[in-house]
C-alpha cells in the first residue's frame, strides 16, 4: 500500500511541503493586519509564544498519527482501532473542503492583483469592491488557481507536491527578502519597524490573546489533519520532532518577515499623518488589497509595476502551496478509503470544492443576499464567505485540535505516541522535550484549545462577550 500511495523522497522535501502548507495567506495577508489591530509587537510576542508552546506539540501529534498509520485522517483513526474517533477525521475533511472553498477565492484575488499590477492598473486598490464583485473575472482566476492546484496534487506526493514546494518555497523566500530590502529604503520605514518590533504591553487584551492563539493555529495548518496527511508520507526513519520544529520556525519566520515588509510600507504611505495611519492599521483585510496598490503607484510606473507584481506574485505563491495541502487532505481520503485513482480522485474533489466555493465567490459584492448573508448575535454582519470562514477556520479548527490532543494523550495513549516520536530519533526518549510535548498534549493544549472553541461559540454565535467580561 505504501508504494501505491507514494511518499516524500526526503526529509527536506517533507519539511518544505509542510512549511508550504503553513505559509500562506494567513502569514502575508492576515498576520500583518492582525498585528496592526492588536497593537504591534505585543501581538507578535503572543503569537510566537503560542506557536512554540501550544502549536508545536499538536503538530508533532498530527505527524505521529499520520506516520504511524500511513493513512488519511479518517483512515488513521480507524487504523489505530478507534472507529468512533474517525469523526475527528471527518471533521477535518469538512474543514478542509470549506476552507479551500473560500481560500481559493482570496487566492484568486491575489492572482488577479498580480495581473493588474503587471498591466499597471494601480487604481485597482480604490476599486477593490468592484473587483471582488466582478464574478466573471474572479471566477476565471479562481478556476485557474484550482486547476493549478489540482494539477500538482494529481501528480502525486513526490513528483507533484514535493517538487512544487522545492521550487516555490525558496523562490518565495528570495522574493520576500528582496522586497523587504527595498521597503527598508522608503522614507519613514524605521517608524514602521519601531511600531512592529517595540512591544506595547498595554495593548494586550483578552481579545488580542484570543486572536493571537487562533492565528497561530490557523497559520500552522493545524486541527484538520493536514499534517496527519502529510505525516502519512514520511519515512519511518525520519526525525519528526525536529521536522516539526523546522516547519514551525519557517512559518513563524515568514510571518515575521511579512511584518518587516508591510509596516515600512504602511508608515511610508501614512507619511506621519496619524489619522491616515490609524485608518491603515485598523483597515483589516483591506490593508493589502486596498492600500498597497496606491503605494506601488507612487514608486513610478516601471518600479511600481515590478514591485507591485512581485508582491502579489509572492502572495499567490504563498497561497498556492497552501491550497495544495488543503486539496491533498480530501484527495488522500478518497484515494485511501474509496480506492479511487489519485488523478481521478483529485479532479473529482477539486470540481466539488470549486462548486462549494461558488456562493463564497458571489458573496463579495456580486449577489446581495450572499454578501449580507447573516447577522450573528456576537459577530455581527457576515457575508457568506465570512460565515464559512467563521465556522471552518475559527470554530472547527480549534475543536479539531482539542480532539486530536485528547485522542493522543488519553485514547491512543502517551506510550504509543512516544514510541512513534522516537522512531528515527532515539535521543528523544526520556528527554525534557519529550516530557514537555507530553505535558502540553495532555493538559495545556486541551485546556487552551477547548477554551478557545468555547469562547468562539459564545462570543460569535451567542453574543456573550466572555473575554471582555473576564479580562477587560
Ligand atoms: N496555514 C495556511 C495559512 O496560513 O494561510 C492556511 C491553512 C492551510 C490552514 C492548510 C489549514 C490547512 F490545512
Amino acid at each position: 500500500m505504501a508504494t501505491q500511495r507514494g511518499g516524500f523522497s526526503s526529509r527536506l522535501g517533507f519539511i518544505l511541503a509542510a512549511a508550504g502548507s503553513a505559509v500562506g495567506l494567513g502569514n502575508i495577508w492576515k498576520f500583518p493586519f492582525e498585528v496592526g489591530q492588536g497593537g504591534g509587537a505585543a501581538f507578535v510576542m503572543m503569537y510566537l509564544f503560542f506557536c512554540f508552546v501550544l502549536c508545536f506539540p499538536v503538530m508533532v501529534a498530527e505527524i505521529a498519527i499520520g506516520r504511524k498509520t500511513q493513512l488519511n485522517p479518517v483512515g488513521a483513526f480507524k487504523a489505530l482501532g478507534y472507529k468512533n474517533w474517525a469523526i475527528v477525521g471527518y471533521l477535518g475533511l469538512a474543514s478542509g473542503v470549506l476552507i479551500l472553498s473560500f481560500y481559493n477565492v482570496v487566492a484568486a484575488w491575489a492572482f488577479g492583483y498580480f495581473v493588474e499590477m503587471l498591466l499597471g492598473h494601480f487604481d485597482i486598490g480604490s476599486r477593490f469592491g468592484e473587483f471582488t464583485a466582478d464574478w466573471i473575472t474572479v471566477g476565471s482566476y479562481s478556476i485557474i488557481f484550482m486547476l493549478g492546484t489540482a494539477y500538482v496534487v494529481s501528480r502525486g506526493v513526490s513528483s507533484g507536491i514535493e517538487k512544487a514546494a522545492k521550487i516555490l518555497m525558496p523562490t518565495l523566500f528570495i522574493m520576500i527578502v528582496a522586497l523587504i530590502i527595498y521597503a527598508l529604503t522608503l522614507p519613514n520605514a524605521m517608524e514602521g519597524i519601531k511600531f512592529y518590533l517595540v512591544p506595547d504591553f498595554s495593548k494586550i487584551t483578552g481579545n488580542v490573546v484570543y486572536s493571537a492563539l487562533g492565528q497561530a493555529f490557523f497559520s500552522l495548518s493545524l486541527g484538520m489533519g493536514a499534517l496527519i496527511t502529510y505525516g502519512s508520507y514520511v519515512s519511518k526513519n525520519d526525525n519528526i520532532v525536529s521536522s516539526a520544529a523546522s516547519i514551525t520556525l519557517m512559518d513563524v519566520g515568514v510571518a515575521t518577515l511579512a511584518g518587516l515588509l508591510i509596516f515600512p510600507i504602511v508608515f511610508f504611505q501614512a507619511n506621519g499623518d496619524q489619522e491616515v495611519l490609524g485608518g491603515l492599521l485598523k483597515g483589516g483585510e483591506g490593508l493589502i488589497f486596498e492600500s498597497l496598490p496606491a503605494v506601488f503607484e507612487s514608486l513610478g510606473s516601471t518600479l511600481g509595476v515590478v514591485i507591485g507584481a512581485l508582491f502579489f506574485l509572492l502572495l499567490s505563491f504563498a497561497a498556492f502551496t497552501s491550497t495544495i495541502s488543503l486539496l491533498e487532505v480530501p484527495t488522500a481520503y478518497v484515494v485511501d478509503q474509496h480506492k479511487i485513482s489519485r488523478s481521478k480522485g483529485t479532479w473529482l474533489v477539486a470540481v466539488f470544492i470549486f462548486l462549494v466555493g461558488i456562493p463564497s465567490m458571489l458573496s463579495a459584492g456580486a449577489v446581495d443576499w450572499l454578501s449580507n448573508f447573516i447577522t450573528l448575535e456576537g459577530a455581527g454582519d457576515k457575508s457568506f464567505m465570512g460565515f464559512v470562514a467563521l465556522i471552518a477556520s475559527d470554530t472547527f479548527l480549534p475543536l479539531g485540535g482539542f480532539l486530536i490532543a485528547v485522542f493522543t494523550a488519553y485514547v491512543w495513549k502517551k506510550e504509543n505516541f512516544n514510541m512513534e516520536m522516537a522512531n528515527g530519533d532515539e535521543e528523544i526518549r526520556g528527554s525534557w522535550l519529550q516530557s514537555y510535548v507530553d505535558i502540553a498534549i495532555g493538559y495545556i493544549c486541551p485546556l487552551l484549545l477547548g477554551t478557545i472553541f468555547i469562547i468562539t461559540v459564545l462570543d460569535n454565535f451567542m453574543g456573550i462577550k466572555i473575554l471582555e467580561m473576564v479580562l477587560g
